[in-house]
């Protein structure tokens, strides 16, 4: 109970600003370099100069942290973090080459404690989704044709 009242008090401390994408991921990728080192997993980007999208910035470092350390957990070798327009909306995908998401957990996977065999409170999707509709986004998940998980993350142009 004192996660979910927390999860739904962060509502009322929402500060939005001009968040610079490229600087934004450089600070997950810094935080989550020395466990992807410890893990043996790579970190690769792949962003777009001058993309910003309004937001509060502390938020959405959590929410991208949330996705990164799940890829780094799941994934065989790397994790890569992309920013790039598409059409009018701004676009970021995290996605890694582990074993993707079962097809049972899939449709469930953004719900609040749902978790897979090497889960941990299943939690963090659901914080993830929470920031992401909060600062006007979307987000969806697939497994990708070869291996692993996509994650998704869309803005309307004009956030
Ligand atoms: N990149 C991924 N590849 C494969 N499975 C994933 C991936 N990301 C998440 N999952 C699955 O989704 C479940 C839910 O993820 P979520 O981040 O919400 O919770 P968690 O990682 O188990 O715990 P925490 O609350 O500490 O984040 C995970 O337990 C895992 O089974
Ligand atoms: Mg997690």
């Amino acid at each position: 109970m004192i996660l979910l009242a927390k999860l739904d008090s962060e509502q009322a401390s929402y500060h939005p600003k001009q968040i610079n994408v490229a600087a934004l991921v450089e600070h997950v990728a810094d935080r989550v370099l020395p466990l992807a080192a410890e893990d043996h997993v790579t970190l690769k980007k792949e962003v777009a100069e001058g993309m910003y999208i309004y937001a509060d910035e502390e938020k959405m470092l959590r929410a991208l942290l949330n996705l990164v350390v799940n890829g780094v957990r799941h994934a065989h070798s790397v994790v890569k973090i992309t920013a790039a327009m598409n059409g009018k909306q701004k676009m970021l995908v995290v996605e890694d080459d582990g074993e993707g998401i079962s097809e049972e957990l899939l449709p469930h996977i953004f719900h609040r404690f749902v978790k897979g065999k090497q889960g941990e409170t299943g939690l963090g999707l659901a914080i993830t989704r929470a920031i992401i509709e909060q600062s006007g986004g979307k987000i969806t998940v697939e497994n990708k044709s070869d291996e692993g998980a996509r994650f998704v993350i869309l803005f309307p142009g004009n956030a």
